[in-house]
Parts: C-alpha cells; sequence; structure tokens
C-alpha cells in the first residue's frame, strides 16, 4: 500500500533492479505509484514489475546498464528522462561480494568489487546529480552501502575487499551530500544487515567451501546474531528508501542510515 502520496509520478531510477534488494526497492516505488526506470546488467525479473506498473497506471521500464561504464549510466538518465521527462531519485544499489580475506585476494577480484560498488556508485549518483543541477529543483539520491561500509567484519566473514568498496560508499556518501545539500539534492546512503537475497547464498557458500561446514550453516549461524531474530527481507531494505526518499526525510542530508535489525552498533 502506498505510505507516500508525495512519491507519486516522481521519477526513479533504480541500478541492480533485476532481482534482489533492487527489484524490492523498485516494486516498492511503483505502488507508491512512480515511474521507475529498473537498471541491470541482466534482466532477471524486471519483467513481473512491468506487468505491475501497467495494471496500476505507472510507467516503468527495463534498462540494460553495467555500472562501471559511464556511457551507459549517462544512456540510462537519459532514458529516464526521455521516458518521464525528469530525474527525482537516484538509487545507487547495484553490488557485488566475493568471498576472500585482504591478505588473499586477488587484484582481479579487488578491481572488479571496487569497479561495481565505489566507481559504479560514484558514476551513477554524480550523473544523476548533474541531472538535477540541471533541473534546478533538487532531488534525492540514495546509496545501498552496507553494515560492511561501517564496521569491518574481520575474519568471521571474509568480505575484505567488499568492505573496503562499502566503505567508499560511505565515504561518497558523506562527501556528495556536503557538496550538493545547498542545492537541494539530498545524498544519503543505506547500511543493510544479513538480507536474504542470493548475495547472501553467495556468501554463505563462499565461506562454508573455505571451513568445510554444510553448506547452509554459516547463514543459520549469521541469522541467529540478528538482534530483531529474524533474517532481514529485501522490503525491510526498501521500506528505508521510500522513508529517504519522502517529504519526512527533508532534513536528512549525508547520512547513512542502519536497517539492520540492531546488528550494526553505531
Ligand atoms: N544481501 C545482503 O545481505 C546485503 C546487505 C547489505 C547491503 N547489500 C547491498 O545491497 C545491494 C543489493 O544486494 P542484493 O543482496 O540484492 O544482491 P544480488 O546479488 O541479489 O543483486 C544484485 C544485483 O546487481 C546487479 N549487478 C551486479 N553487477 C552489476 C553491474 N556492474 N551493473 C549493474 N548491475 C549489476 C546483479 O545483476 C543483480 O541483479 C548491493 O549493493 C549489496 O552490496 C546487501
Amino acid at each position: 500500500m502506498a505510505q507516500y502520496p508525495e512519491l507519486k509520478n516522481k521519477s526513479v531510477v533504480v541500478t541492480g533492479a533485476g532481482r534482489g534488494i533492487g527489484l524490492a526497492i523498485a516494486r516498492r516505488f511503483v505502488v507508491e505509484g512512480a515511474h521507475v526506470l529498473l537498471s541491470d546488467i541482466a534482466e532477471g525479473d524486471s519483467a513481473s514489475l512491468l506487468t505491475l506498473a501497467e495494471e496500476s497506471g505507472t510507467r516503468a521500464a527495463y534498462q540494460m546498464l553495467d555500472v562501471t561504464c559511464r556511457e551507459q549510466v549517462d544512456a540510462a538518465i537519459a532514458r529516464a528522462v526521455e521516458l518521464f521527462g525528469r530525474l527525482d531519485c537516484m538509487v545507487c544499489n547495484a553490488g557485488i561480494g566475493e568471498i576472500a580475506p585482504l591478505i588473499e585476494a586477488s587484484e582481479d577480484s579487488f578491481d572488479r568489487q571496487m569497479a561495481v560498488n565505489a566507481k559504479g556508485a560514484f558514476l551513477c549518483a554524480t550523473a544523476a546529480a548533474r541531472q538535477m543541477l540541471e533541473q534546478g529543483s533538487g532531488g534525492r539520491i540514495i546509496i545501498n552501502a552496507s553494515g560492511a561500509g561501517k564496521i569491518a567484519p574481520g575474519k568471521a566473514v571474509p568480505l575484505g575487499v567488499y568492505a573496503m568498496s562499502k566503505h567508499a560508499a560511505v565515504g561518497l556518501t558523506k562527501q556528495l551530500g556536503a557538496e550538493l545539500a545547498g542545492d537541494g539534492i539530498l545524498v544519503n546512503c543505506i547500511c543493510g544487515g544479513i538480507v536474504d537475497t542470493p548475495m547472501w547464498d553467495v556468501i554463505d557458500r563462499g565461506v562454508t567451501e573455505r571451513s568445510g561446514e554444510p553448506q547452509g550453516s554459516f547463514k543459520q549461524e549469521a541469522v541467529q546474531s540478528i538482534p530483531v531474530r529474524r533474517i532481514q527481507e529485501p522490503e525491510d531494505m526498501a521500506n528505508a528508501v521510500a522513508f529517504l526518499a519522502s517529504d519526512e526525510a527533508s532534513y536528512i542530508a549525508g547520512q547513512t542510515l542502519n536497517c539492520s535489525g540492531g546488528l550494526l552498533p553505531y
């Protein structure tokens, strides 16, 4: 059900929207009555959402986008403007994670993760900001960072380069947030915990392959450590994004919002 009437007819781009958290965020914006460009390197389940948008009288489209490529990022923003007339909200959600402690991470793995999680967020957020500055009426940029962008997961969850890249995403939020707040463009990020998406299955597989424990056991153990005692659903993240896009968040700029069921201490 729609919670924020002010989001009706807003123009939104979500990256990594083919599945997981990005798809849930895109769905939430459709439910709120916004027009949404679902961008991803793979179409995934985006078609189901295009049907929902059509049925509910909003507009949605899929755009092939690799966030590591500046030309593709610019083309995606241009497509949203062409389809919906302007850009009001950019959600930089695309991300990848690979298992290895820093001392074992290969240069290729470093480059891949930094390219998507740090450079990709930079390219998308700044391209969106330039479009919003041209429009001259503010906007919202929401970056999906991670708890691993605030605290070091350490040896227990060996997401070494991932943690570095997500700290960069938090840094991007703070700096860009400070640069743009005066223009009414509010940049914030969300930091999730253990969200039930294919990404966590990849993490579980990577960790259990290294430890020799049964597959699934690492994810189960991780979920038991969540203070609210349930795994996080992609919709929990979508709730936080919808709030940050809404009028209720009009005095929040350059911040990180933890949405982790109490897992993150600060
Ligand atoms: N799952 C979690 O527990 C969790 C927790 C905190 C933060 N996050 C962050 O949330 C975001 C979404 O994660 P998820 O769990 O839904 O992951 P996911 O792997 O289920 O989905 C990620 C999506 O990003 C797309 N993608 C990958 N590389 C891309 C690229 N170069 N360009 C465009 N799209 C690309 C994939 O095709 C996929 O559809 C990521 O940034 C992730 O780091 C996830």
